[in-house]
């Protein structure tokens, strides 16, 4: 069998049909926003929290998140950050998968979410019962799992990794002579087949995001910016990672643009990013990868709709109230813990290895 061919019981499957929310980005006057992140700072003080945000959040929380020693970051590091923080309360701006991993790796901890109703379409798109079964019929296979899975799915995994992880990983495993189930996400994954060359067994996942960037309009695009350098983030299909100058985590995609040297960047992963890539590289120009073709209508238009639910005021009634708390069944905490410290402590190593940690 071809490596990347999808398997027999995987073209049987029917993914999950599901509805994509549409992206609604919060609009407030400057006053009240300033007013809703002063009420949420003083919140955060009074109840020990800190903020653990995604970069793709609303540009405000992810400010307030710097300001008040919290953490705005990938999902590799919002993972650490929560182990090393001494706060009883996290409050997770991001998707569940987010907060679930940090109640898994802080049982103790209270995890709060300004919504319970932020999903990933990766995570939707992998349900618990069709991947154990799958696993099942494969049982030499290691099975590794993206971030963006469910706590019952962490479970089932042997890895847990991350976009900026999910290669080194795999490539390790490859070195032990391991075959592989990768899910969910099919194009990260085809991108880690192919950088690793390993034999993948391929869960048929997509994020909704980075499916719609459009590799022919790309090229269009960089013909009109020739100097521009096309940072892409590896959930997206391989028409538009094969154009890439660098292709890389979110955390990876703003090193790069720091650090490049090139003034112009066009950018394939969500827009929320915009706002750290301006902070940390101001005076560059970022530049929206296309999601549409002239006929083509976008879904997300580059902004996760789930990402995007995460408002301050969601936020403040989360602290105030309680609200959306994370609780995960213990007996998987005890289960999922394992493949998520076994890529916390591979990347630790990696690090010392590199002789930066
Ligand atoms: P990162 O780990 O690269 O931040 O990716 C998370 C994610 O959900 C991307 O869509
Ligand atoms: Fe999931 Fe895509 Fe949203 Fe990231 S951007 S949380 S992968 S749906």
């Amino acid at each position: 069998m071809s490596p990347i061919s999808p398997d027999i019981a995987l073209r049987d499957y029917r993914m999950p049909v599901y509805q994509v929310p549409d992206t609604v980005i919060e609009v407030l006057p400057i006053a009240q926003r300033q007013a809703l992140k002063a009420r949420l700072r003083t919140l955060l003080n009074q109840k020990n929290a800190v903020l653990v945000a995604h970069y793709y959040t609303d540009g405000d929380l992810q400010l307030l998140a710097d300001e008040t020693g919290g953490c705005v970051s990938d999902s590799l590091e919002m993972a650490r950050f929560g182990t090393r923080i001494d706060a009883q309360t996290l409050l997770v701006c991001g998707v569940r998968f987010m907060g679930e991993t940090a109640k898994i790796l802080n049982p103790e901890k209270s995890i709060l979410m300004p919504t319970l109703e932020a999903e990933c379409s990766l995570d939707i798109g992998c349900p618990i019962d069709a991947f154990s079964a799958f696993c099942d019929q494969h049982p030499h296979h290691q099975v590794v799992v993206y971030a963006n899975t469910s706590a019952a799915v962490k479970a089932r995994a042997d890895w847990m990794v991350t976009s900026g992880s999910a290669v080194d990983v795999v490539t390790m495993l490859k070195q032990q002579g391991r075959r592989i189930i990768w899910a969910p996400d099919k194009y990260l994954g085809q991108y880690v087949q192919q950088q690793t060359g390993a034999d993948m067994i391929l869960w048929q996942g997509a994020c909704v995001v980075h499916e719609e960037f459009k590799g022919t309009e790309l090229e269009l695009l960089r013909h009109q910016y020739p100097q521009a350098k096309v940072l892409v983030h590896p959930e997206s299909p391989a028409s538009v990672i094969q154009q890439a100058d660098v292709v890389g985590s979110t955390t990876g995609i703003i090193k790069a643009a720091m650090e490049l040297d090139a003034e112009q960047f066009i950018v394939a992963t969500d827009k929320g990013i915009f706002h750290k890539l301006r902070e940390l590289a101001p005076g560059k120009t970022f530049i929206e990868a296309p999601t549409a073709g002239r006929s083509a209508t976008c879904k997300s238009c580059a902004h996760c709709p789930w990402m995007a639910m995460n408002t301050l005021g969601k936020a403040i009634h989360a602290l105030e109230t309680g609200a959306n708390e994370i609780l995960v069944d213990p007996a998987i905490i005890e289960r999922a813990r394992k493949p998520i410290t076994r890529l916390l402590e591979f990347t630790r190593d990696q690090k010392r290895l590199a002789g930066d940690a």
